[in-house]
Order: structure tokens, then C-alpha cells, then sequence
């Protein structure tokens, strides 16, 4: 989900104005980079062979907006990263060479998949305007009855992502990957939640490489060294499960290798961190913590969310470090889903109006798992 004017369930979310603002490095780019963009706004990125990019750390802050702005922050509770004091694993302070890498190409996609007519749908499908903004304000907690529904989407859900790790491979289309994976949750008796849910194309979103995220299946064949995120969403019993995971398809270089193996680490030390009354915070500094280590970026802008009858709703969840002082209160259910980058975390969307890529073309990894705050912790159900 995204936030503000960038942030999206790994959605978008409505920010207020020049309250928050993304470190920007500034990018050297060759002479030769020139002709551009088929993405839909942001500055120009090269398409085609990426050349070397240089991040050039140590900036000093660009945005006039979050100079001016006293409080700082995301919704109030992100500060303002001017502030921030510099840390040597920051990539937009180290300064990072993003090697040179084709980069993705968009393909064709085809036709929606036929779910059958005896499969419930959730009700954005008949009536698109039941998002309404593609958010709900109320945290309800959760019965025992809904983490029943819940726990059994979360598990076909997880199944579901089983399958996709087993049919990555080399030469296989994202398409003919999502056509296996729509069968195999219609077979469950669930909705894939992304088809129709704002207008989305397809079952599921695969992103592979420089795509972080909403990628839509098409018919480009995955290649060897593809870093492979698929992302799952499905309404089983009245409740949506959603959770992703990336692979490499083939076999890839030994940051590509990390940048899987620190995603996966940081989310599971979010899990780790749930519990009744811990602030909201603690996520952020736990996949912080972990992507400091390593040298990679967080992108603030992609945010988890409660999620239960609906796909998308409150709280929202920070990857990046906040002081958000909400306290988790046993029975939330909501998903921690971190995207970390080997380069800057700074990003764009495609001119299909979905696929979010990073600016400078680095690589970008999620990991997400639907949980639910329990009585002396947390259930993940995916
Ligand atoms: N599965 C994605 C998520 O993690 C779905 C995003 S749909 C969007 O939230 F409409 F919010 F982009
Ligand atoms: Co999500
Ligand atoms: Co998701």
C-alpha cells in the first residue's frame, strides 16, 4: 500500500501536505542517458541498459516542504528525516554504486482468468465505489469466529505462495505463473482479491527486479538472476488474507542473495515485535535495524494495513522509523510488508498507472505476512 502523495498498500493513502519528505540523492547519470520515460511522472529514467548510476551521499536536504514543516512526519508520526542524523549504513549518505542491469521490460498482458460463478466475491467486484478510497478508517477487533475465517485464508494463501516458489523458473511467463496460481486459489473456493480491486488486470502481482511492487502479470519470460516477488491476496469465508514473498529465479549475485535473505529477516523480526500494548513504532525499528546493517534502503512510502472483511483499511503500518506511539491492542489484524532496496528507495510508477519501479533501476525486495495481535503476542496467518 502507498502513502500520501507516495504511499500505497504497498496502497495510497492520503498524506497531509509537506508534512514528510524522502531523502533524495542525487543521481549522476552518463551523457549518453538521455532519451526516456515511459513512466508517468517523476523525473526520466533510463530505459533500456542501465548504465552505472552513482548515489551520491552525504546530501543535504532538497525539500523546502519538510524544512518548513515544524511537527515533520507521516500523518504526524514519521519525523522528518532532515533531522536525522547520518548513519554510515545509509545508502543516500554512503554513497552506492547501483551496477549496470537490463532492465525490466513491460510485455503483453492478456485477458482477465474466469473465476467460477460459485466463488463469493467481495464486493468491490459488483460495486467498484465499496472501496471508497480503498480505505477503512475503523479498527474493529477481530472475534474468534472472524480469526477462524481468517487463519483458514491465511493458509490457502500461504499454499497458494508454495506453489509460486515451486514453478519459478527460468522461461516461465509471470502470466502462465499467475494462471497456475488463480486455479489453484479458485480450487481453494477463494476470490483473488486483486482481480477488479480497483480496476487491477490480473489475480496476482508479480514484481520482479527494479519493480517493488503492483507488477502485473504479462508475458515476458523470467529470466535467471530474477529477483521474483509474488504477492497474494485472496477472500476465503468473508476475509482477505494477503502475503508475499521473493525468490531468485535461477541463480543471482551475492547481494541479490542478501537483499532476499535481509527482507525475509526484517519482517520476521517485525512479527517478533508484536505484542499487546507494544507501540506501533517497533516495526519500523526492527526492519530499520536490520537494513541499516546491511546497507540497503526502506521505502517509507509503501505501508502495511489492517485488513479483514476488507482488503485495505487502518491501522496504517510504517516500515521506516516513526515515532508512532499506537499501542497494538489485542484482536488488530493487519500486515507488515518491508521493501528493501539496493539502492535508493526513492520510486516511480509505470505509465500502466500500477507498476511501482525504483528510480534508479537497483532492485527491491518484500516480504508480507497477515497477522493478528493475540493475547501475548501475535498469530501470523499466512
Ligand atoms: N497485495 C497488495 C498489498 O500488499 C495489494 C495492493 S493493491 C493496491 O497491499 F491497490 F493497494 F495497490
Ligand atoms: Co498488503
Ligand atoms: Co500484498
Amino acid at each position: 500500500m502507498i502513502v500520501g502523495a507516495q504511499i500505497a498498500p504497498s496502497v495510497v493513502l492520503p498524506m497531509e501536505a509537506g508534512t514528510w519528505h524522502v531523502h533524495t540523492p542525487r543521481i549522476v547519470r552518463p551523457a549518453h542517458d538521455s532519451g526516456l520515460s515511459r513512466y508517468s511522472h517523476g523525473s526520466p529514467v533510463a530505459v533500456g541498459e542501465l548504465p552505472s548510476i552513482m548515489l551520491v551521499g552525504a546530501m543535504s536536504c532538497l525539500c523546502v516542504a519538510a524544512r518548513r514543516s515544524v511537527r515533520g512526519g507521516l500523518n504526524g508520526y514519521v519525523r522528518n528525516s532532515c533531522r536525522r542524523k547520518a548513519s554510515v549504513a545509509d545508502p543516500t549518505v554512503a554513497g552506492i554504486v547501483v551496477p549496470a542491469r537490463k532492465l525490466v521490460a513491460k510485455g503483453r498482458v492478456s485477458a482477465a482468468l474466469p473465476v467460477p460463478p460459485h466463488i463469493v466475491r467481495p464486493p468491490y467486484v459488483a460495486e467498484p465505489e465499496a472501496v471508497r478510497g480503498w480505505w477503512n478508517m475503523r479498527i474493529q477487533p477481530k472475534s474468534a469466529e472472524d480469526a477462524v475465517a481468517m487463519r483458514a485464508a491465511g493458509k490457502l494463501a500461504h499454499a497458494t505462495l508454495d506453489l509460486a516458489g515451486e514453478l519459478i523458473k527460468p522461461g516461465v511467463t509471470s502470466e502462465e505463473l499467475e494462471a497456475e496460481l488463480h486455479q489453484f486459489m479458485c480450487d481453494g473456493g477463494a476470490y483473488p482479491s486483486d482481480l477488479l480491486y480497483k480496476g487491477f488486470p490480473k489475480s496476482v502481482m508479480i514484481s520482479v527486479n527494479e519493480v517493488i511492487c503492483h507488477g502485473i502479470p504479462d508475458d515476458r519470460p523470467m529470466e535467471n538472476g530474477d529477483l521474483v516477488n509474488v504477492d497474494v491476496t485472496l477472500y476465503m469465508n468473508g476475509f482477505h488474507a494477503d502475503t508475499a514473498r521473493t525468490w531468485v529465479c535461477g541463480e543471482t549475485d551475492d547481494v541479490g542473495r542478501r537483499l532476499i535473505s535481509a527482507t525475509k529477516e526484517a519482517l520476521d523480526a517485525a512479527v517478533a515485535a508484536c505484542r499487546p500494548g507494544a507501540p506501533m513504532k517497533v516495526i519500523g525499528d526492527a526492519v530499520s535495524d536490520i537494513a541499516d546493517r546491511e546497507g540497503f534502503g526502506v521505502v517509507k512510502t509503501l505501508v502495511g494495513h489492517g485488513i479483514g472483511e476488507f482488503f485495505h483499511g487502518v491501522p496504517q503500518v510504517f516500515h521506516t522509523r516513526t515515532n508512532d506511539p499506537r499501542k497494538m491492542l489485542e484482536g488488530t489484524a493487519f500486515t507488515i510488508e518491508p521493501v528493501l532496496t539496493e539502492g535508493s528507495p526513492d520510486w516511480i510508477t509505470w505509465d500502466d498507472g500500477w507498476t511501482n519501479a525504483t528510480r534508479d533501476g537497483g532492485r527491491a525486495v518484500q516480504f508480507e505476512h497477515t497477522l493478528m495481535i493475540t493475547a501475548d503476542g501475535c498469530e501470523v496467518f499466512t
